[in-house]
């Protein structure tokens, strides 16, 4: 087994307001380049599980298979167990793991899965390298994250240029790599992954639940989650220009006219049988 290694800082923690963000996500709205890949049968490693809602339409979709669900922390886990148990589950499982070092043996799953986790690790091709030794042979290394520089949104709010311009500064002062969407493909290659299939997927935000939603959350995150937290320690923003962030998001929110589209890469990789 290859030995752990000092990761990335994880940016945002596990706040409300993150998670308000991650316990939305489904295998439709995230993970559609990789559906048309599974099959019943097949054993499924979801690392970086988070909250576990991916991970647990995984499992309805491997009925006769199985999810592992993986996450380097702790208490989240917590949540992602009693997501599967409320939705009646009994075909997944969850531990603690880190991607950089996974304590699974060689070839071990058909599918290896990560939604916006190679984004905040400290060494993304060894994760990758890493996914394709637990995947047997034939079996599928699918990974998806969101490309931070590219997102576009309308109207224009001087604030929310800050705040991207923050978040960045943030997320790679932790280690990460906010612009990974347009890196997976290279990072795939860089890991030796051969046959590699890459492409982008969307969100977008516009109607005015939508734009709520995700205006509410960036505003509370930007106040009080880890990620405001990192920002001040770290000298990248003072309280009131948190607080100017933050505002920006809601001003966005409030405009009728307002619609936010999130760009991400997607890589679906086949292991050389
Ligand atoms: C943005 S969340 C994504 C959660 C989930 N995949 C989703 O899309 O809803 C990233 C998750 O990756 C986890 N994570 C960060 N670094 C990790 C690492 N080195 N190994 C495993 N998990 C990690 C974090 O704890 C966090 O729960």
């Amino acid at each position: 087994m290859p030995e752990a290694q000092e990761t990335a800082v994880y940016t945002h923690g596990h706040h409300e307001s993150v998670l308000r963000s991650h316990t939305w996500r489904t295998a439709a709205n995230s993970a559609a380049y990789l559906l048309g890949s599974l099959k019943p049968h097949m054993k499924v490693l979801d690392i970086g599980c988070g909250p576990g809602t991916i991970t647990a339409d995984l499992a309805e979709l491997v009925p006769d298979g199985h999810v592992t669900g993986v996450d380097r922390a702790p208490g989240v886990l917590e949540q992602a167990r009693a997501t599967a148990v409320g939705r009646g589950l009994a075909n997944v499982d969850f531990a603690v793991a880190d991607v950089h070092a996974l304590d699974y043996p060689d070839d071990t799953f058909c599918v290896v899965h990560a939604h916006q986790v190679l984004q905040h690790v400290g060494d993304p091709v060894r994760a990758l390298r890493e996914m394709r030794r637990v995947t047997r042979p034939g079996g599928f290394i699918a990974a998806r994250d969101a490309d931070y520089a590219a997102m576009t949104w309308y109207p224009s709010v001087p604030g929310l240029d800050d705040w991207l311009d923050l978040y960045e500064r943030v997320a790679r002062a932790g280690g990460g790599e906010p612009d990974a969407g347009r890196r997976l493909k290279a990072w795939a290659r860089a890991a030796g992954l051969t046959d590699v299939t890459a492409t982008a997927g969307t969100w977008t935000f516009t109607t005015p639940e939508e734009r709520a939603w995700w205006s509410g959350l960036w505003a509370d995150r930007t106040l009080v989650s880890a990620y405001a937290e990192r920002a001040t320690a770290g000298g990248h923003a003072t309280p009131d220009q948190l607080r100017a962030v933050s505002e920006a998001w809601r001003e966005w929110g409030r405009h009728q006219d307002g619609w936010f589209a999130v760009l991400h890469g997607e890589i679906l990789c086949r292991k050389e049988a």
